[in-house]
């Protein structure tokens, strides 16, 4: 990883620093300034990290200028459309492509570990009947520590990898109850016989009344929704989890801090804002107001869907996830949606002006996935959750590399004080 013959020169006050450079596989090289506090007594400033690698990985990697995604070196379109969920799972978690064999028994494995201890059926029903199911599924996720007490201990490589395989199993068991706790209807057990994608779907959808068969195109699309999710690199959630990690902390605490962290709207709660935008905006007529309101300066409205802190280009998930809109819309016969023709033409407008050329903002995965989920019958309320379960291997293959790695740190960034310098107490009576 080190390139010992290139090196970059810090000077201060007349002093000069070498610090070294070191080389990636691929993407800008990285200055190594570990030392720069003991050497030159100074700190870096950065905050939202723009600049800054937190770690070393080997799991994925964006060139956000050419919009590629690559999963252990995969680009994420052939993934897509050649693999599916469980395997990119398997690639993540263990570096290469399963044999048939190995991923036979992974398979196998994660779907004997889909059902979740009877005890945390109680757990749920303690939430307000209206909670938001993100809300359940931070609350639930965490206390998982309390219901497998077995798979806790970090530095055993077998309770990692045990506790990882439980993870990727029970997420879609814990989303579909948080959301069938929700809109008051009974608890759906997981059916081993289903693959892992029309599984969930059945869970969320059937009801003991009736029969629920699973459409293979919706499943095949909830899958590649999965995959598209699965990881990418060290986002916002990502290296909420790592932190989370850093400190020793059990292996579902990490994953509800996850879970926590993507919630938010400019991270995993963007494709419920898109498409409550895009309904908001209504008409193709109206295009131009909204985004006239995303060019002011003085509005702080945003085009949700758009922009990312790493593509400056189009997000290579949006374009595979615009075909899937249009496959799932075709097979539901779902013809002139007005929100999918909102939403082409807001692309289409939005690309033809010069504001979002200049600043590089293009379509980012969630402008189409919203589409596509309520078009399958989802609520709003579950496009995040839908996204937490996909991006949990991504979580914890990435957790999983950072307790591998010996030379792990707690992470423990510092601060540009602005504040007061010290300052003697003053008694109440003389303030
Ligand atoms: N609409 C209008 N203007 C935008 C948008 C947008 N969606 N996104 C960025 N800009 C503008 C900013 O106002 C800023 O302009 P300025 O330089 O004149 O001040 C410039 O583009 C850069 O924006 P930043 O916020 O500095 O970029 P950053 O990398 O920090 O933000 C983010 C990335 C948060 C994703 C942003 O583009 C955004 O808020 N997008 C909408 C929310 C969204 O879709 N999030 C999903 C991200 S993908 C995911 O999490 C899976």
């Amino acid at each position: 990883m080190t390139d010992s013959s290139k090196t970059a020169t810090l000077t201060i006050d007349g002093k000069s620093f070498d610090l070294p450079l070191l080389s990636p596989t691929a993407g800008p090289d990285v200055i190594d300034i570990r030392k720069l506090y003991a050497e030159a007594g100074v700190f870096t400033y950065d905050p939202g990290y723009t600049s800054t690698a937190s770690c070393d990985s080997t799991i994925t990697y964006i060139d956000g200028a050419k919009g590629e995604l690559l999963h252990r070196g995969y680009p994420i379109d052939q993934l897509a459309e050649k693999s599916h969920y469980l395997e990119v799972c398997y690639l993540l978690l263990y570096g290469e492509l399963p044999k048939a064999s190995d991923l036979e028994a992974f398979e196998a494995t994660i779907t004997r570990h889909t059902m979740i201890h009877e005890q945390m059926h109680n757990f749920f029903r303690g939430f307000r009947r209206d909670a938001h199911p993100m809300a359940t599924m931070v609350g639930v996720v965490g206390a998982m520590s309390a219901f497998y007490h077995d798979s806790t201990d970090i530095s055993d490589p077998r309770q990692r990898e045990i506790a990882s395989h439980r993870m990727i199993a029970k997420m879609p068991t814990i989303a579909a109850m948080a959301y069938k706790y929700s809109i008051g209807q009974p608890f759906v057990y997981p059916r081993n016989d289903l693959d892992y994608a029309s599984n969930f779907l059945h869970m969320c959808f059937a009801v003991p009344a009736e029969q629920y068969e699973v459409d293979p195109i919706l499943s095949r699309a909830m899958d590649r929704i999965f995959i598209l999710h699965a990881d990418h690199e060290q986002n916002a959630s990502t290296s909420t989890v790592r932190l989370a990690s850093s400190s020793g902390a059990n292996p579902f605490a990490c994953i509800a801090a996850g879970i926590a962290c993507l919630w938010g709207p400019a991270h995993g709660g963007a494709n419920q804002a898109c498409l409550e935008m895009l309904k908001e905006i209504g008409s193709v007529e109206r295009i131009p107001e909204f985004i006239a309101r995303a060019k002011d300066k003085d509005d702080p409205f945003r085009l949700m869907g758009f922009g990312h802190r790493v593509y400056k280009n189009v997000d290579p998930r949006a374009k595979v996830m615009k075909q899937s809109a249009d496959e799932v819309l075709d097979l539901l016969g779902i013809e002139n949606n007005p929100v999918l023709q909102v939403a082409k033409e807001l692309e289409k407008q939005a690309l033809d002006d010069p504001y979002f050329a200049d600043k590089k903002l293009f379509p980012n995965v969630d402008f189409y996935s919203g589409i596509i989920l309520e078009a399958m019958g989802f609520p709003t309320s579950m496009f995040t959750p839908i996204f937490a379960l996909s991006r949990t291997v991504g979580w914890i293959s990435q957790w999983k590399e950072q307790l591998s790695d010996p030379a792990h740190k707690i992470g423990r960034p510092r601060q540009l004080y602005l504040g007061e310098t010290a300052r003697d107490y003053i008694d109440v009576e003389d303030r």
